[in-house]
């Protein structure tokens, strides 16, 4: 293979190029797809981190009571965007379907009747939780191939700054060493551990090789994405009561979809 032909340096090609995976393919065809989401999704990243409910969670301030409400919302996302991925399978997703390894939704469950202690109905979703799940099944009917963007937004982050959070959240509430409370951050499946990991999800993602309108889909739909999480922490926020808090209009997810262009 081209990958490993020898350059004057003694390196080989590959090495030389510094490229993780060598595709002439994906070569021909713009930036790789890992690295346009990571740019394209970089001021929404900054902004979501910015959100009131998660400096908080940073600095250890959050009550039991909102860390339930939260986990049983994303019960509620993952549940939904996990039967969508389930929906269309490998055909769509290629090999980014791989819910051995990354499903939350159970864990979502657990964790949200070992905090609450209820055995009884699960509550519905909030307002905010509910434009979330519509937009998924929005795109899951007319747009499948975006379902990566909710993957790789919810799933690497919760392999990225999830992995900060957990450790917040166990030491602010207390979670017993034993795991309970804080199954949604654990990856048992994922041998390699996280870090690895994700460089593997970002290889998976290079090769997924979208046309440059398709590729404008995934990552405006990852930015719909960042806001839809952000609308949930606003929620919580306006909930706890902080000061002129207010969850941003839906169409201000939306609007993401349309207008996106890679640089
Ligand atoms: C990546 C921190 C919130 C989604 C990362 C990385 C860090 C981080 C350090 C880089 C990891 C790496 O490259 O290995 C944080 C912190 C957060 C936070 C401290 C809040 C306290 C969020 C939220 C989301 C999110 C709310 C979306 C729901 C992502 C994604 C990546 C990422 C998708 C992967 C970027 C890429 O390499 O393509 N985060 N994050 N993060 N985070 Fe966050």
């Amino acid at each position: 293979p081209v990958k490993d032909v020898k350059t004057s340096s003694g390196k080989t090609f590959a090495e030389e190029m510094d490229l993780r995976t060598f595709d002439i393919s994906t070569m021909s065809n713009g930036p790789m797809l890992s690295e346009s989401l990571k740019e394209g999704t970089k001021k929404s990243h900054k902004e979501a981190e910015n959100v009131s409910f998660v400096r908080h969670f940073l600095k250890g301030k959050i009550t039991r009571e909102n860390y339930a409400i939260l986990t049983g919302n994303l019960y509620h996302v993952y549940t939904t965007m996990e039967a969508c991925q389930d929906a269309h399978g490998a055909k769509v997703l290629g090999e980014m379907y791989i819910p051995e390894k990354l499903n939350r939704a159970d864990r979502l469950l657990d964790d949200w009747r070992y905090l609450t202690q209820t055995e009884g109905k699960f509550p519905d979703p909030s307002p905010a939780t509910r434009d979330y799940v519509e937009r998924l099944k929005d795109i899951s009917e007319n747009d499948p191939k975006c379902l990566i963007a909710h993957a790789y937004t919810r799933y690497m982050g919760d392999l990225s700054g999830g992995q900060i959070l957990a450790r917040c959240a166990r030491k602010a509430l207390n979670l017993p060493e034993t795991g309970e409370g804080g199954r949604f951050y654990e990856f048992p499946e994922i041998k390699e551990g996280g870090k690895k990991f994700k460089n593997t999800y970002r290889d998976m993602l290079d090769r997924v090789r979208p046309s440059g309108d398709e590729r404008d889909r995934i990552v405006g739909e990852a930015n719909v994405a960042f806001v839809l999480n952000m609308r949930l922490f606003e929620e919580l926020d306006v909930l706890s009561g902080v000061q002129n808090a207010s969850v941003r209009p839906f169409a201000d997810a939306l609007k993401w979809s349309t207008t996106w262009k890679e640089p």
